[in-house]
């Protein structure tokens, strides 16, 4: 059996010069597929809410979801880094509630680290999770779990003020002990200044190809829901038109009475 990537291999990467590949992924069978091809880390993504559970955006998906989700991915993989995003407002109340939900997700689903949302206001939490011993990969630049506040998405750091605050934020998140940093929406540029500067992997999204690694939504990879896919995403295989085209001889087969045939 493989032996399962920690957070001390993320470390080695980084050191390495070896890029990470991340990627996202909400059951088992999809964590098979990732497992397969060679990832090396698994995030079952709050992104769940819009690709998988028909929600608007990622506000209304729950811990109890998550932890499901998780477990199912955490059992179909033998080798990957699973990550567990804390979903809108399961850590946002106080560092207790951070503290039980993200050990939760450790101890429930089996996850081996958890991912939550935001900078500099986030590292006292971040640094108390860490402190209990659960491992803590930050994110900054876009967050989706803020979509209300934002009026969309929208990249971030264009201006130099919000370069700077974004500079800043991804240092006190590596002061506070985040064993990585998930880069959403920023300039390549950007993203590679902070790369440079950070001691821990960054791992980006929508962010250039400078990041020490990369994360991409597997809905958009493969294309499973036949969405237009967002503009930074690469589209590999067209999953949707594949199954669909599958179904349809089905139920062709079906209506003229020649299945099982
Ligand atoms: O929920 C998610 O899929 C994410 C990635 C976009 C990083 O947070």
């Amino acid at each position: 059996m493989n032996k399962r990537i920690s957070v001390q291999d993320f470390a080695r990467f980084k050191s390495a010069g070896e890029k990470i590949v991340m990627i996202t992924a909400y059951d088992a069978c999809q964590a098979f597929w990732c497992e397969s091809a060679g990832c090396h880390a698994i995030l079952v993504g709050d992104s769940m809410g819009n690709t998988v559970l028909g929600y608007e955006n990622t506000l209304p998906v729950t811990l109890e979801e998550m932890l499901s989700h998780s477990a199912a991915v955490r059992r179909a993989s033998k080798s990957c880094m699973v990550i567990a995003d804390l979903p809108f407002m399961s850590y946002q109340v106080s560092v207790e509630q951070a503290l039980h939900n993200a050990g939760r997700c450790l101890k429930e689903a089996g996850a081996d680290a958890v991912k939550l949302e935001g900078g500099s206001l986030m590292a006292p939490t971040l640094a108390r999770l860490v402190q209990a011993g659960i491992p803590v990969m930050g994110h900054i630049g876009l967050l989706p779990q803020s979509v209300l506040k934002e009026g969309g998405y929208r990249l971030h750091g264009k201006s130099a003020e919000e370069a700077e605050a974004l500079k800043k934020d991804a240092l006190t998140l590596q002061e506070a002990g985040a064993f990585a940093l998930v880069l959403e929406g920023i300039p390549a540029q950007l993203a590679q200044e902070i790369s440079l500067m950070l001691e821990i992997p960054s791992i980006g999204i929508a962010a250039g190809p400078h990041c020490d690694g990369q994360v991409q939504v597997i809905s958009d990879l493969l294309n499973l829901s036949g969405d237009k896919p967002p503009k930074h995403a690469k589209v590999y295989a067209d999953l949707c038109g594949i199954a669909t085209e599958a179904i349809r001889k089905y139920v062709e087969d079906v209506k003229q009475d020649k299945f099982g045939r």
